[in-house]
């Protein structure tokens, strides 16, 4: 990360777009500022299916959450988390299971102010929050562990965050997340392929003074799974995962939920 990276990551600006609000604006949202939905239509306009890419990537979040506490998670680690939004990880997880704790981590101070509105779980379980930046992967660890117990499985999300970081470096960064965690965690994680669409919305985003976001070739996805267990059905277009809507809408977002043995 660069200097000016680091600058703009510590401070709300209003003048520059920031990927939290876009997101948001994208989901329909309220929280973000008119350089925001200038950037949000500019990359819809290149690449319409974006708001359908953010739309998937929440119901994909939830359908995989509601199959981790299923299999009896109870610990999430939720890296990258965005604005609040209705079923935030912790609703989801402790409306199934009220004692599960969740841990979510964000860099952007817009998301820090919002962060009280994540911090209202129930009484059984917990829920913390953590501003750092995500490839401090040892700085995370160590703070989620004063709100969840690493000697019990945990699931780490990362949903339509790993293009803020270059492909090499987050296979690296998540496989470090990993082996903090211990056997019967689960990774899971979404992101956009690489397509000639989707490469016009990367140069679409690219084009404010924001960090930029960097689709991925599938390999690029799935070798940050290396080592885990794909569970059904495996590495596929998060439509396909596990739908519960006879029509979800195809997207370029492929996602996983991966065991580590
Ligand atoms: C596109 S949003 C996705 C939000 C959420 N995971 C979802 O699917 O709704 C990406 C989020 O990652 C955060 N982010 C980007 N780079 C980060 C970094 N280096 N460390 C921590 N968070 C980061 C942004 O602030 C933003 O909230």
């Amino acid at each position: 990360m660069s200097a000016d990276d680091d600058e703009f990551r510590r401070s709300i600006r209003s003048d520059v777009p920031h990927s939290a609000r876009v997101w948001n604006a994208w989901l329909g949202g309220k929280d973000h500022y008119p350089v925001d939905r200038e950037l949000a239509e500019a990359v819809s306009a290149a690449y319409p299916q974006m708001a359908d890419i953010a739309r998937a990537s929440r119901a994909f979040q939830i359908r995989a959450i509601r199959h981790l506490v299923s299999v009896g998670v109870r610990q999430f680690l939720d890296v990258g988390t965005g604005l609040p939004v209705a079923n935030s990880t912790h609703e989801v997880a402790q409306s199934i299971a009220p004692e599960s704790r969740v841990v979510y981590v964000d860099n952007d101070p817009i998301v820090l102010a919002h962060a009280e509105a994540l911090l209202t779980g129930a009484p059984e379980g917990r829920t913390d929050y953590v501003d750092a930046d995500l490839s401090a992967t040892d700085v995370v660890v160590d703070e989620a562990a004063k709100t969840l117990d690493l000697s019990e499985p945990v699931a780490v999300l990362l949903l339509s965050t790993l293009g803020h970081l270059v492909p090499a470096e987050g296979i690296e960064v998540v496989q470090r997340y990993l082996a903090r965690m211990p056997s019967g965690s689960h990774l899971v994680l979404c992101d956009t392929v690489k397509t000639p669409q989707t490469l016009a919305a990367q140069e679409a985003y690219a084009s404010g003074d924001n960090p930029p976001y960097f689709v991925r070739e599938p390999a690029e996805i799935t070798g940050c799974a290396e080592g885990l267990e794909l569970v059904e059905p495996g590495f596929v277009p998060i439509d396909r995962w596990r739908p519960e809507e006879e029509d979800a809408v195809p997207v370029d977002q492929w996602g996983l939920v991966a065991r580590k043995p």
